[in-house]
């Protein structure tokens, strides 16, 4: 096995804005001597200081004891010329985002280290492959992706270009693991994992504005509550900032020569262009300025209960049973129902089903049965506040009150949505998994690391492929397949891997095993 970087070895670390003083940090705490660079000395002078205070805020929450950082404190010196890079063991680059600025940088760079000495970059959207390609040893050229903020974030992308050696991949990694990260092996492609995994969360999201689905409130109620997600698609690109977020999604379309499935949205551009920019503008989907007031979501009136409620489960569905297992321990009575229509809760004269991806209005015209309603998928149907369901335009007033009520009984906050196909959450969910199922049919990456780069990156509360696992691949297929039909999009082609898995086993097809 590969081992770690000697603990105390020197590393140093170029540019010190918000990754480098970070990366410094982490390094620091592990036991390495580092060097901190930047062509602005007062960025380096910055950096110490707020990894001091950094530090000192760890001391204070009792994460840490004062000698310890103390020490970590100490083991970082400023730089105030590259030269002094030479007893380096790795030297991590984290300078303005420039493919030129990065080769001139590592050029100068193998004139001064030793032979033995690895070469990190920590950019986000450049091609390792092409940072690596003037070096006199593009071997030793390595990606060492950190997530913002680098002491917080868990997740360190180890991507290979095309002349990377495997032992200095594999010694960043386990250097990456010694310092408590969780890293994960990535083929140098354009988003690597997370970057390009993670665009369905916002393209969905905007997608669905654009169809008045529902608003940005109620919409990151949905994908909260129902979901698990930490924060809602719109107020995470509120937070991130739309230019930058924007401008992500643009070039990962660009680098796939222009891929359906990651392309921006105009109602993202429009925000560009009017400059609301997010919190740091004071107002993106939502105001952030003074006395402003956050919308509330979306929520259904109280009903009065149904009479009657029913469930049909021709086979068994996972959240379907979970489902009904919390209405029986609210106290309803659910009797068996037959399941022509497939599995399904019956309230009153309302058939209620978890999304496959047709809206319900196509699915009442499909089942013959006007009183159709979906529901969105549930992270965990035992414990979520929220539910959201969407009526066809068929469905009269008597079956949607019943149908609102029988989950209000349940204890749900029900939220309805417009009747777009798929939804918020399982739609958002099957294209997440389908790209993470494109990006292992393409040897970015494991099946393994695409799930903890999701979690460890931008916390997802499940990887997509176990989410996916968990709703049963033959749904989430049914999903994707139902919504390329409806939109007529490439967009929402189903990915190879997940037709093979499906081919291979019908109706016991996992990706994880
Ligand atoms: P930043 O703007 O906060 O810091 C960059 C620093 O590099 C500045 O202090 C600048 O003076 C210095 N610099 C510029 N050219 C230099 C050179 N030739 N030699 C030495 N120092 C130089 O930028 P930030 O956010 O820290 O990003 C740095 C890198 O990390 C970029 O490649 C970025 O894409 C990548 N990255 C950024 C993330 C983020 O969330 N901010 C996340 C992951 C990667």
């Amino acid at each position: 096995m590969v081992q770690a970087l000697e603990k105390n070895s020197v590393v140093a670390v170029i540019g010190s804005g918000a990754m480098g003083s970070g990366i410094a940090q982490v390094a620091a705490v592990a036991g390495h001597t580092v060097k901190l660079f930047d062509t602005r000395p007062e960025a380096v002078d910055k950096a110490l200081a707020g990894i001091g205070q950094a530090l000192a805020r760890l001391v204070e929450k009792g994460r840490m004891g004062a000698a310890e950082a103390d020490l970590a404190r100490e083991r970082v010196h400023a730089m105030r010329a590259l030269d002094d890079a030479k007893d380096a063991a790795l030297v991590v680059e984290a300078v303005v985002e420039d493919l030129d600025v990065k080769r001139t940088l590592f050029a100068q760079l193998e004139e001064v280290v030793g032979p033995d000495c690895i070469l990190a970059t920590n950019t986000s959207s450049i091609s390792v492959t092409a940072i690596g390609a003037m070096l006199q040893r593009p071997e030793r050229l390595v990606g060492m992706h950190f997530f913002n903020p680098v002491p917080l974030m868990a997740l360190v992308e180890v991507i290979s270009g095309l002349a990377t050696d495997k032992t200095v991949a594999d010694t960043v990694y386990a250097t990456a693991a010694a310092w408590g990260k969780n890293p994960v092996h990535a083929k140098s492609t354009p988003g690597f994992i997370v970057n390009r995994v993670a665009r369905p969360y916002y393209a969905e999201a905007l997608r669905l504005l654009l169809e008045q689905a529902a608003d940005p409130a109620t919409i990151d109620a949905v994908m909260r509550d129902c979901g698990g997600f930490r924060m809602g698609p719109f107020e995470l690109m509120d937070l991130i900032g739309h230019d930058v977020n924007y401008s992500v999604t643009q070039s990962v379309f660009n680098a796939y020569y222009g891929d359906p499935r990651f392309a921006p949205s105009v109602v993202q551009q429009e925000l560009v262009n009017a400059g609301f920019l997010g919190r740091k503008t004071g107002r993106g989907f939502y105001r952030y300025d003074d006395g402003a007031v956050l919308p509330q979501a979306h929520a259904e009136a109280m009903q009065a209960a149904p009479a009657q409620v029913r469930v049909a489960r021709p086979g068994t569905h996972a959240v379907l049973d979970a489902l009904e297992a919390r209405l029986r321990a609210a106290g309803i009575d659910v009797t068996a129902a037959d399941g022509d229509a497939g599995p399904a809760l019956y309230a009153d004269g309302a058939a209620i089903h978890l999304t496959d991806g047709r809206s319900a209005t196509r699915r009442a015209c499909d089942d013959g049965r006007p009183d159709t309603i979906v529901f969105d998928l549930l992270l965990d149907p035992a414990k979520a506040t929220r539910i959201a369901l969407a009526r066809a335009d068929q469905c009269g007033d008597a079956a949607w009150s019943g149908a609102v009520a029988l989950f209000q009984q349940a204890g749900f906050t029900v939220t309805r949505l417009d009747d777009v196909p798929g939804m918020a959450v399982m739609r958002t969910v099957a294209m997440l998994a389908n790209e993470a199922l494109d990006a292992v049919n393409q040897g970015v990456c494991s099946a393994v690391a695409v799930d903890i780069a999701m979690q460890k990156g931008v916390n997802y509360p499940r990887g997509p492929l176990a989410w996916a696992d968990g709703i049963g691949l033959r749904h989430v297929f049914t999903v994707l397949a139902n919504l390329g039909a409806a939109y007529g999009e490439d967009r929402y082609r189903v990915s190879p891997l997940l037709r093979r898995k499906l081919a291979a086993d019908p109706d016991g097809a996992r990706i994880h095993a």
